[in-house]
Order: C-alpha cells, then structure tokens, then sequence
C-alpha cells in the first residue's frame, strides 16, 4: 500500500468495517439464500411468476438442482466468512477472473498466511463477497443471469418510492416550463444536486430494514425540507461546484452511478437539468456489469426502470411522468446520454488506480468535464478506503487521482462508512457530540468538490 494511508480492515473492532464483516455480510448472503428458496418455491406453485414456468419439465428440475447446489454455496459462503476462513480464488472464466485472482494473491494475510475474510483490507473482502456470488451463479445454466437482488430487493424498493419519483417529475416540469434568471438557474441546480445526494440515503444494503413508508419519508422532495437538510451536510462545496458547472457550455458530465431505485431517479433529474440548462451536451452513465452492493444499478436495472415508471405513468394516467420518461428514452436514442458498463467499477480496485488499470475507460473519462461519484462506496474507492485524519485535505486523500489529467470531480454522497476527509478542525468532535453514528447511519451528506489539479 501507499505510504502514509492504511486501508480500513475487516479485523479493527470497533470500526464500521468491522460491524460490516462480521454482522451486515452475513445477512446480506443470508438474504440471497432465502432469496433462491422462494425462487424454488415459486416454481412449484402455478399461481406465482417464475422464470421456470416457460421451461420444459427436464429444465426445470436441473434448474432446481441447480438452485439447490447455489444456496448450498452461499451458506458456505456465510460459514467461511463468519470463520474468518481464507478468501478463494475466483473460479469460473469471466474476463476480469485474473485480475480478481491477481488481487488477492498479493494481498496475503498475517504472518505470511493467506488473506481472510477480517485480516485484508475491508474494501476488498467486501467486494470480493459481491464477486463471489456472481462467481456462483455464472458457472450454471440455468441461473447465469440472475439477480439475486432484484426482485426480492430492488423492484420493491422501486415501487416503494413512485410517489416521491411523481412529484419530482411534477418539479422538474415546473422548473423548465419557467423563466429563470441567473440566480434561480444557480438555485435550481443547487436544489437537484441536493435530491441526488439525498438519493443516496435509500441504499439497501444498509436499509435492510426499512419499510416502504420510511422510504417515502427519507424521500421527501419540497424544498422546504431540502433547506433543512442542508444542515446536515457537512461539508458542502455546492458554491465550488456551481459556479464550475456554470462555466460549462455543452459539455459532457460523467456519472458514476450508485443506487437504482430511487437514487438513480434523482440522477436522472439532475442529468436532465444539465441538459436542459445548454451545460451537458452529453452525458455519460457509468451502470454496474455485476449485481453489486445490493442495489448498485446494473444495465438490466437502468432499463427496468425505465419501463417501471413508464408502466407505472400509464396506469395512473400521470401525463408528466410519461413525458419525462419519453425524453430521457429521447436522450438516449439521441446519444444525448450514453448508459456504458465498464468491468473496472467492479473490480477491487480503489480509485487511486484508475489512471494505472483503468485502460481505455480512464482515458475517455478524461475527456470529461466533470465527474460526479455517487454514494458511499464511491467515496471509499475515492479517498483509497483510508483510516485516514478527518481533517486530511480532500486533494491528498484522493491520491493517484488527484492529478492533472483527471477532470474536476464531486463526490455526493451520504456517510455510511468510516473514512471522512476535508473536515474543519474540532468538527468531527462536535459532530460525535450531536449524533454519535453521524459517520455510518446515512443521515449525514457530503458534496465534496476537487478542482483539477494543476500541471
Ligand atoms: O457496506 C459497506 C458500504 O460501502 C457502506 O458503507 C454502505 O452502507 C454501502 O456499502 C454502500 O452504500 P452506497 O450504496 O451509498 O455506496
Ligand atoms: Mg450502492
């Protein structure tokens, strides 16, 4: 590792790190495997949708089989995990197996023993899990594709939140039908950078237990309570990053997305604005490969959505919500906006390396205007995952990143994990004061802006 940063691990009690590997990673897994049963279920009863019900009976028990030989590997997923057991190689032939096995062999553990679940660092173990089970579900026939989080997980958290989605929808039509001067375009996408930060608290890996209705609360989208909200941001570059974006005259904005459900409705409407303010003459989506962290957005998930809500806008008859749908499918065709899925974002790798191992996706990337990293993961592979000082400038926690190819880039994000940086001296005392969790319950926001560094 870099001198002078060392990366949170798995095995320091005490840190959310810790809490994350040894009680929230067996619940997730436990999760797929109650996940897979009812799966298993559903296929041997005629009244619930399954993807077995268009296969022929042969197919169908192998799908079972199969299913069963997937739970039993989760559960010993959980068991190795909760043992503090060695991580394993990944095993099956997708195209990023050798970089993931390159990973782990040098990371090594104590001692000169191998790496485990709680001894390497937390970003990795972590992100290693989500591999994993992409590992157990591509080596089938049957279940190759499956989501594991999809439609236990992440389609009910969409449906759980279309109220909040409609009146966004009804906001943002207000906005652009209006004539704004300077000052209220300035405060306008002040206003949909905040709903996109604030999307960010709906992550389900961490909301395991929220009901639809707290959704609904956590979403609330007049501007009244956004005022509220702003202060709990604690650190807040929006006047950096307003006064950047407004020097931007058809650019092109990258997304590197975290959250489908609604988080990434509230992108959307921030990447709409962009568009429609002559800011963005492109916008590029960076979407997940992989199922990853629960409900980080895949491919599969952005279409989903899309589709969901336009469903959704037709049975209620909501005209404005149609409308936004039809042009955001618009800005697509047009390439207005571009989704792309790069295997980088679901490497292990911090963000320190993506000038290094980025390949051809650092290189375009560069070509950006300015980068806007969504959510808390994000921020970890940001600032290296560091144990790092809360007062250590943001310029020097982003390390290899924070170099003069790199565009100028914000970080949105809701805390939900140890590593904070760029706070004022005594603030994170007095933060500990007024909210002894602010560092990990999501309650707290970040919108952390880096200039472009100079040559
Ligand atoms: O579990 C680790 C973690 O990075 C948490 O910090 C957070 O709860 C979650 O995963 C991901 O959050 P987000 O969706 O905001 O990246
Ligand atoms: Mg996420």
């Amino acid at each position: 590792h870099p001198a002078g940063v060392s990366p949170l691990c798995g095995n320091q009690k005490g840190t959310f790190a810790y809490t994350t590997v040894k009680d929230r990673l067996p619940v997730i897994l436990t999760k797929c495997v109650d996940s897979i049963s009812r799966e298993l279920h559903a296929a041997t009863t005629t009244t619930t949708a399954s993807d077995a019900s268009s296969l022929a009976p042969l197919a169908q028990t192998e799908r079972a089989t199969e299913g069963k030989q997937i739970i039993a590997e989760l559960s010993k997923l959980v068991y190795e995990l909760q043992r503090d057991r060695p991580l394993q190689r990944i095993n099956d032939t997708e195209e990023d197996a050798a970089s993931w096995n390159s990973v782990l062999e040098s990371l090594g553990g104590k001692e000169g023993g191998p790496a485990t679940w709680f001894g390497t660092p937390w970003l990795f173990s972590e992100c290693h899990m989500y591999r994993k089970i992409r590992e157990i579900f591509v080596v089938t026939n049957y279940w190759k594709d499956h989501d594991v989080f999809a439609r236990q997980q992440k389609e009910p958290s969409f449906w759980g939140s279309v109220k909040s989605m409609e009146e966004l929808a009804k906001h943002v039509k207000d906005v652009e039908v209006s004539t704004l001067d300077e000052e209220l375009k300035t405060h306008v996408l002040r206003e949909f950078v905040q709903f996109s930060l604030w999307g960010n608290q709906t992550d389900l890996s961490l909301l395991q237990n929220v009901s639809h209705a707290d959704m609904h609360k956590l979403q609330t989208s007049t501007s009244a309570s956004l005022q509220q909200l702003e202060e709990k941001i604690i650190v807040n570059d929006s006047k950096l990053l307003v006064d950047a974006i407004s020097k931007i005259k058809n650019g092109r904005i990258d997304f590197i997305l975290d959250n489908a459900g609604f988080e990434l409705y509230a992108d959307l409407c921030l990447a709409d604005w962009l568009v429609h303010s002559g800011v963005a003459k492109q916008v590029v989506i960076h979407a997940k490969r992989i199922p990853w962290f629960v409900s980080d957005t895949t491919e599969r998930d952005f279409y989903w959505t899309l589709d969901a809500i336009q469903q959704h806008a037709t049975t209620i008859r909501d005209d404005t919500l149609h409308s936004r749908i039809q042009t955001w499918r618009a800005y697509l065709e047009k390439g207005t906006w571009k989704l792309t899925v790069d295997p980088f974002w679901t490497l292990p790798y911090s963000f320190w390396q993506l000038p290094t191992e980025g390949g051809n996706l650092w290189d375009d990337m560069c070509t950006s205007q300015l980068l806007i990293f969504k959510g808390d993961l994000n921020y970890r592979k940001c600032v290296y995952d560091g144990n790092w000082a809360t007062t250590t400038p943001f310029s020097e926690a982003l390390g290899g990143l924070n170099n003069p190819q790199t565009p100028p880039l914000v970080c949105l994000r809701t805390c939900k994990s140890d590593p904070v940086v760029g706070l004022r001296p005594g603030q994170a005392e007095d933060l500990d004061k007024a909210d002894p969790d602010w560092r990990v319950n999501g309650k707290w926001g970040m919108i952390q802006y880096q200039a472009r560094a100079a040559q």
